[in-house]
């Protein structure tokens, strides 16, 4: 079992399939990015199988896909099923943008996918064109119900939060949710290296989402050990949940149970480490085993906590590097 020197377990690997993103969400890629077209390869099946292999071996239970989109990856049904297959892992999740998400739903499903993590910052159609560039929200809505039908298990809605461009739709949102089974996230903006201006424009505490749904009568669910960083709530009333995600709180870090791998194969012992660690050459020689003995070594070096709470920006230019 990996365990840090501070106490946490490592349940949970994010692996990042690709950093190019196809969406343009204001609070996360620049205005006029451009993604770097000559950049070297992603890391391929084979040697995503490798990592799936060394993490499971650690105790790694679940894995998410992340991107930048990962659905721009043409094998994400193989991926998922790959690491599926991989003995140990339980749970094979997806965090996507939806742009496409009704034609590609079903061969996830089929590929074995457990959960669904899809960005929705507004239900609005013309804001989410606004915030993301793309008027896209009508297909993603469907992608999701499709979703639904498919019984895809678990399936969360991520809404970033921001001042200025959705936080008069929090109570929108949360009355969404009165007949749709899914558990809709409000994340607190981070800041980034490339952010630094929106974010001082932008950022908004979950804190008084939290005292208003309390008041209301929303009632805290306790964390499996698998769990991600949102505090959840449900309430008799409403088939959905809602989820508050604080970077910025107190605690934030001391139940981390999460290490990354980039779409180039570096270890991310922390969303805001300063670099990541280069381990590729274990996975190109097909060696979970050395792999494994790496990760082990490395887990050591993992700091108690992120330093957002002291102003710091993170190093992260933008989340799409690394998949959030
Ligand atoms: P699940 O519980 O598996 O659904 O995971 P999740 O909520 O972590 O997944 P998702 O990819 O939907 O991420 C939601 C938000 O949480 C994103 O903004 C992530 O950047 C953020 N997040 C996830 N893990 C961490 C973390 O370890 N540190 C920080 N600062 N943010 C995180
Ligand atoms: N702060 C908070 N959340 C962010 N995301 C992307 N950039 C940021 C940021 N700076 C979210 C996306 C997606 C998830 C993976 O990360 O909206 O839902
Ligand atoms: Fe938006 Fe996610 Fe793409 Fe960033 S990576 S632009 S948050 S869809």
């Amino acid at each position: 079992m990996l365990q840090d020197s501070f106490g946490r377990r490592f349940y949970y690997l994010r692996l990042s399939v690709t950093d190019v993103c196809n969406f343009r969400c204001n609070y996360c890629l620049p205005d006029g990015f451009q993604c770097d077209k000559s950049i070297p390869e992603f890391l391929s099946l084979k040697e995503i199988g490798v990592y799936a292999k060394a993490f499971a071996a650690l105790g790694t239970e679940k894995i998410r896909l992340t991107g930048g989109e990962p659905a721009l990856r043409r094998e994400l049904p193989e991926i998922i099923a790959q690491c599926k297959q991989t003995e140990g892992i339980k749970k094979v999740a997806v965090t996507t943008n939806g742009y496409n998400l009704p034609s590609v739903i079903d061969s996830w499903h089929d590929a074995g996918l457990d959960a669904l993590n899809v960005s929705i910052d507004s239900l609005n159609p013309a804001n989410f064109k606004k915030i993301t560039g793309h008027d896209r929200l009508h297909k993603v809505l469907v992608g999701i119900e499709r979703a639904q039908s498919l019984g895809v298990r678990s399936i969360k809605i991520n809404a970033v939060l921001l001042k200025k461009d959705n936080a008069s739709e929090i109570d929108q949102f949360i009355e969404w949710l009165k007949n749709k089974p899914v558990t809709l996230r409000f994340i607190e903006l981070m800041q980034t290296g490339d952010n630094e201006a929106f974010f001082k424009k932008q950022h908004l505490s979950g804190a008084l989402i939290i005292e208003e749904l309390i008041n209301k009568g929303w009632q805290p669910i306790i964390k499996a050990h698998d769990a991600g960083p949102a505090e959840e709530y449900w309430h008799p009333d409403f088939q959905g949940r809602v989820g508050v995600i604080r970077p910025y709180s107190k605690d934030f870090c001391k139940s981390c149970n999460r290490l990354r791998i980039s779409a180039l194969g570096k270890l991310h012992l922390c969303l805001f480490a300063n670099q990541g660690i280069d381990l590729r050459e274990y996975a190109q020689a097909g060696d979970a085993e050395q792999l494994s003995k790496a990760i082990t070594g490395l887990i050591m070096n993992k700091t108690p906590s992120h330093l957002l709470h002291q102003g710091h920006s993170g190093m992260i230019q933008h989340l799409s590097m690394l998949g959030g």
